[in-house]
């Protein structure tokens, strides 16, 4: 099997990768930094979805999310191409393949990630409850509070841990009980116990899976419909990974979980469908790209796969 991605490439993705961490990070700051100039007098600014609550038509439409003839580019560069598989609501999907194969590009359509990547672009269509999210009235930040976004490296913001998981309710104007609000999201991240005394601590003192888990507090905060999960555990220890992973059990069926994962093992422990990708040669033009090969139930992808592609990627033959 031909070697498609050297340390270079490994590199130039990291980089890749911090980058979007930070304009991620960023864009949070400043929305809060302008929601909170809106609460000391300012006039709200208006958003694309102003005027049109009925963006999100069908809360009970099944499947959730809908890829359908996805493709993400950079630049010219196609990444990965004609992509189509549901995510019922309710359920964890786990995208596995190897490195390069487009897993990460794919996940970030799922709540517009790629909006903050110079130079992606995305083709074809992906619905989120009956929306096409990339409708030209469709927010992106609306889609974001809805669908959060978990990363391989934790982005906890330079705040406490009780401003990490205050810090979207606030931004979202919540005039509730906040200490309850903030106790209840991290129990639901299963960290309050080992937070509850230190919750104006600064959070970068926290462990790498503890952050982790801030992260995901902060997400359920807002109460999202769906966590995208892009290798959460793949930097953790083992006790910290099964932490996640226990986690990931809890929160569904009330959230829908879509996960990339290189640990077949973990895919096969948590998912209940997963989704192959590989790195192909397009046989019209010679490009390469990822493709997806395979999409199934979890237990029958990994036992009975269908494409003797899978079958060779599942039994540790590449990768
Ligand atoms: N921000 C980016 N800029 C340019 N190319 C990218 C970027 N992110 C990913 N790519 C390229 O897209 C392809 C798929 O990458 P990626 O989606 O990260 O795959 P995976 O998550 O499966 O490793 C790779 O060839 C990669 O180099
Ligand atoms: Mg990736």
């Amino acid at each position: 099997m031909e070697q498609v991605s050297s340390p270079e490439d490994a590199q130039v993705r990291a980089a890749a990768d911090r980058e979007l961490l930070k304009a991620c990070t960023d864009e949070c700051l400043e929305h809060e930094r302008r929601a909170s100039s809106q609460r000391d007098g300012g006039e709200p600014e208006p958003t694309p979805t102003d005027g049109d609550a009925a963006w999100w038509p069908n809360p009970g439409e099944d499947p959730l999310g809908v890829f359908d003839q996805v493709s993400v580019s950079y630049g010219d560069v196609p990444a990965v191409r004609d992509v189509a598989f549901p995510v019922p609501a309710g359920s964890i999907v786990a995208l596995i393949g190897p490195s390069g194969s487009g897993k990460s590009s794919l996940i970030r359509c799922m709540n517009r990630m790629n909006d903050l990547v110079p130079s992606a672009r995305v083709d074809g269509t992906v619905l989120y409850r009956g929306v096409n999210l990339y409708a030209p009235k469709v927010d992106a930040i609306e889609v974001r509070k809805r669908i959060g976004m978990v990363f391989q490296k934790p982005n906890p913001f330079p705040k406490s841990i009780y401003d990490n998981v205050a810090f979207g309710p606030r931004v979202l104007g919540f005039q509730g009980d906040m200490d309850e609000m903030v106790e209840h999201a991290l129990r639901r991240a299963a960290l309050w116990d080992e937070v509850r005394d230190r919750l104006g601590s600064n959070a970068f003192g926290l462990s790498g899976g503890q952050q982790q888990r801030l992260v995901i507090a902060r997400c359920l905060a807002v109460d999202p419909d769906v966590l995208l999960m892009d290798e959460p555990a793949s930097a953790l220890d083992p006790i910290s990974t099964a932490h996640i992973e226990d986690l990931m059990r809890e929160l569904t069926p009330e959230v829908t979980i879509v996960i990339v994962t290189h640990n077949l093992q973990q895919a096969g422990r948590v998912s209940d469908l997963t989704a192959f990708l590989t790195v192909e040669v397009d046989p019209e033009d010679g490009s390469i790209a990822g493709e997806l090969i395979e999409f199934g139930p979890t237990e029958q992808l990994f036992n009975r796969p269908r494409d003797e592609r899978t079958e060779a990627y599942v039994s540790g033959k590449f990768g």
